[in-house]
């Protein structure tokens, strides 16, 4: 049986789906109940827990083969990363404990950078199980196409998409939440030994560029990349209610001036199938 954590999420429930397809048994981990019954109706076993609590973790992985680790997002850290610290002691702990036969933990592109960002949080939780006895692989995939859902409007409405990333031709990996979530189910029917990094990206990289012309494709208009320019981003953060806007500007920085990137290169890196258009086409219908 498979455990896995953010069943209810885009990674998670791709994940699942492959799992199920293939007949395997899974065990979704949720906080909230009532939110799992499409996976209880699939024939899931259900279990709450919360990932900041090592107890009910623990008693969620138990008799598990293997176990899906999907860190909740914090895009607003308070310094320090205390939030990121109590989730990753509280797994670190629960794994140790129910000791299940394997663990596949999503982490991201640029997890090994030294430079402090918003992707520190996984760089400090890959710190943190790579200690566990058990075998660890960390998926690391790359910019998520989904996280276009915030230029469907401006791309449908006034044929612009703002960019934090640029320059407007520089090309970024990006991957589908299918993709990432077909190859975690992947990863985790495997047998390996000790700690394993696996890097994941799409089909092709993505530039600014390259995005608005999907959704030009897509919504059938011209639509154009934008640059949002540097010195503006803190004002705009904090105008957006952020309190802490350093970390995810110096993320951003990081795929910009080259730092934050993967950490192997050519044939190593394991390639997606889902194409960028394919995304965006859903994301405009899912808008409406
Ligand atoms: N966006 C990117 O470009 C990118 C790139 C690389 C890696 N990642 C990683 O991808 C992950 C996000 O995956 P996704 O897109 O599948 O997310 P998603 O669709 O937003 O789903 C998040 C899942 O996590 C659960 N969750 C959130 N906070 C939780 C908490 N405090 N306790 C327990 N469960 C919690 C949610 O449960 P509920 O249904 O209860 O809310 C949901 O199942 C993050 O770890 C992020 O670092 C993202």
């Amino acid at each position: 049986m498979y455990a896995i954590t953010g069943i209810t999420g885009k990674v998670g429930g791709a994940l699942a789906r492959t799992l199920l397809a293939a007949g395997q048994p899974v065990r979704a981990v949720v906080r909230d109940a009532a939110r799992a019954r499409s996976w209880a109706e699939r024939g899931c076993e259900v279990v709450t827990a919360d990932m900041d609590d090592a107890a009910s973790l623990t008693a969620a992985f138990e008799g598990a083969q293997g176990v899906f680790i999907l860190p909740p997002s914090e895009f607003d850290p308070s310094p320090g990363f205390p939030e990121a610290r109590v989730v990753i002691e509280a797994v670190r702990r629960a794994l140790q404990s129910a000791a299940p036969g394997k663990v596949v933990c999503l982490s991201t592109i640029g997890a090994q950078a030294t430079e402090t960002n918003l992707l520190t949080q996984r760089t400090l939780m890959e710190q943190a199980l790579r200690e566990l006895a058990m075998p660890v692989t960390f998926l690391r995939p790359g910019w998520f196409m989904e996280n276009a859902a915030w230029d469907v409007a401006p791309a449908r409405d006034s044929g612009m998409i703002a960019s934090f990333l640029q320059p407007l031709d520089k090309a970024v990996p990006m991957v589908a939440t299918a993709d990432v979530g077909r190859v975690a189910a992947q990863l985790l029917q495997q047998t390996w030994h000790g700690v394993r990094v696996v890097e994941l990206e799409g089909p092709q990289r993505v530039s600014p560029n390259d995005l608005a012309e999907a959704f030009a494709q897509v919504l059938g208009h011209p639509v154009r990349a934008e640059v949002v320019r540097r010195d503006t981003w803190e004002a705009l953060f904090r105008s957006q209610g952020m309190k802490e806007p350093l970390p995810r500007m110096r993320m951003l920085d990081g795929f910009n001036e080259g730092w934050i990137a993967f950490e192997g290169e050519g044939a190593g890196i394991v390639k997606g199938e889902v194409e960028l258009e394919a995304v965006v086409r859903d994301l405009v219908s899912q808008a409406g």
